[in-house]
């Protein structure tokens, strides 16, 4: 294999445009209100999720934490940022779950989502201030 360059970081645009894609996968029945999710790993490499409801409602999983499962589950660590799109014209923050979930992974990952006014960008830190994380452990 051939040496293998940094990559760019993607535009937030850009990625927020895969999380919309993998949101035509999402499985929700129940709310209608389909989400997915896209992260960018350190290596460039965009792993997608969607929500995913079930008929007993506190066992759905939203489209962070598939996304990121799904990429650990690909032998990725370490991520650059993650996209989150809700229905078209629905503001989609991650709830606090995902927040826990995504700043165990880092709170320099950047967390984009569309916001009343358009996307935001923002972090995981900023998201979840005060984090119990791996460090509470050590
Ligand atoms: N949902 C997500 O996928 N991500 C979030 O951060 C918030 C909520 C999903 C869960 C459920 O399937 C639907 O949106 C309505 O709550």
């Amino acid at each position: 294999m051939g040496r293998r360059w940094p990559v760019a970081a993607m535009s937030p645009e850009a990625l927020l445009e895969r999380a919309r894609a993998a949101r035509g996968s999402a499985y929700a029945p129940y709310s209608q209100f389909a989400v997915g999710a896209a992260v960018e790993t350190i290596d460039g490499d965009v792993v997608v999720g969607c929500n995913v409801e079930n008929a007993s409602y506190g066992l759905s999983i939203c489209a962070e934490r598939a996304a990121l499962v799904h990429a650990i589950a690909l032998g990725h660590r370490s991520f650059r940022a993650i996209a989150i799109a809700g229905p078209d014209g629905a503001v989609a923050a991650p709830c606090g779950a995902c927040r826990q979930f995504i700043v165990e992974f880092g709170e320099g990952i950047a967390v984009i989502y569309v916001g009343s006014a358009g996307p935001i960008q923002t972090s995981a830190g900023e998201l979840l201030p005060h984090a119990f994380g791996p460090h509470s452990l050590a």
